[in-house]
């Protein structure tokens, strides 16, 4: 499929993935790859092994015999990178971009593939003229691993951007190709973004700002991404969505509880202090751990300004769903949020003071008063701290 005159889409839905990188449930990916035809022609990243097949396929194709000049490895993770071996099966002559620690890794996953004499090794700004279109090389790093590096078309104002703005969930189809082209209307395309971003390369949030700065001095008609739609037209949407997400700063006002439970105390504790809150005007959203989308809670979680974490005590230790939880909230680097706590437990309440442990580890949360203690079930004192818990986080 032709995005523009010279520059073809190559990339593959995947609709068949249980789980993208081997936790995330989606519906389907897509591995984004692209050509440039021009006097000389290059390739843009490959695709997952699952879809070598197809995706060498729509090569050969959008080649139209002619051989590929260059292969551009944006990132060697092996969604993007494991097509690599196919590929130099079928070209074995074309020279390969990358940065040093780029062929580093390629050499870690492919032993021997690409020869020495074949390795173009890029530094930051520099260029590549393949006859009207100039690539220039843009450092990455950690967004989402240390060797990745977007690439910048002059030309024709294109930023390859390897999994910066990408989205989860297969592309729609036209004819059964995927459509990279289609145009997600109304915000459709925020919440898969935002749950790819926040879950994949949340942890990276200072390298993306870097990312971000890098592209700003830019002019930029179209992002092209490894997975999701092509970005175009007015982007401000997208970036400002990049800048709240990389920057750790809540899209929305109002309160996320998130709760952990047996059999429902702790969910009725929820619930009483979210009727608390919205009763002052505040907006919240409950969610229970163990029935939502691990991914999505933790999307939610940054969406939102404040949290509560509810849990009951477990064996001495938090109950497991919100164990994950926070282990997954301190590895993406939750930071700058107001945070209150509920713990259960019938003869030894102990997860609040776990919980509490697990956000002191964290960078600029706000602990906020009182913590909350139930003893199995919800009584006057422990509906007074709720309405006391309420309070404070409506401040
Ligand atoms: C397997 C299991 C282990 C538990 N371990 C503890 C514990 O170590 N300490 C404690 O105080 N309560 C423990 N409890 C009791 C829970 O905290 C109890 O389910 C809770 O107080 C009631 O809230 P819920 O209805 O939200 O589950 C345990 C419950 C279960 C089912
Ligand atoms: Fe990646
Ligand atoms: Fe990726």
């Amino acid at each position: 499929m032709h995005i523009t005159d010279s520059i073809v889409y190559i990339g593959v839905n995947d609709h068949d993935i249980d789980l993208f990188e081997g936790q995330y449930d989606v519906d389907g990916i897509s591995y984004n790859s692209y050509v440039i035809l021009d006097e000389k022609t290059a390739v843009f990243d490959t695709a997952d092994q699952r879809m070598t097949g197809a995706w060498i396929s729509n090569l050969t194709n959008a080649l139209e015999g002619r051989t590929p000049d260059y292969i551009v490895i944006s990132h060697m993770e092996p969604d993007h990178s494991a097509s690599l071996d196919a590929f130099f099966h079928n070209f074995p002559d074309t020279k390969a971009v990358g940065n040093a620690k780029t062929f580093q890794m390629a050499d870690q996953f492919f032993p021997g593939l690409i020869p020495e004499g074949q390795r173009i090794t890029v530094k930051e700004n520099e260029e590549l003229s393949l006859g009207s279109h100039t690539l220039v090389f843009c450092m990455a790093p950690m967004v989402h691993w240390p060797e990745v590096m977007v690439t910048y078309e002059k030309a024709e104002q294109v930023l390859f951007s390897a999994d910066a703005f990408g989205r989860f969930g297969a592309l729609p189809e036209q004819k059964g190709k995927p459509d990279i082209l289609a145009e997600y209307k109304d915000g459709s395309w925020d919440a898969e973004a935002r749950r790819y971003y926040l879950n994949i390369v949340g942890k990276y949030g200072a390298q993306a700002q870097g990312l971000l700065k890098k592209a700003s001095a830019l002019e930029i008609k179209r992002i092209l991404p490894l997975h999701g739609p092509a970005l175009s037209g007015d982007l401000s949407h997208y970036i400002n969505c990049y800048q709240l997400w990389s920057s750790y700063t809540a899209e929305k006002q109002g309160v996320l509880i998130a709760f952990a439970g047996v059999y429902g105390h702790t969910a009725a504790a929820a619930d009483a202090l979210a009727e608390k809150l919205r009763e002052k005007g505040v907006e919240v959203l409950v969610l229970d751990l163990a029935r939502t989308d691990p991914a999505e809670a933790l999307a939610q979680a940054f969406v939102y300004d404040r949290l509560v974490a509810a849990a009951t005590t477990y064996d001495a230790g938090i109950y497991p769903t919100m164990e994950e939880f926070l282990i997954h909230l301190k590895g993406k680097a939750y930071q700058n949020r107001r945070v209150g706590i509920i713990e259960n437990g019938t003869w030894a309440p102990m997860s609040g003071k776990l919980m509490k442990a697990y956000f002191e580890g964290m960078k600029n949360i706000e602990l906020l008063e009182p913590m909350v203690t139930i003893k199995s079930a919800l009584n006057e004192e422990s509906e007074a701290a709720l309405s006391s818990l309420a309070d404070a986080l409506s401040k």
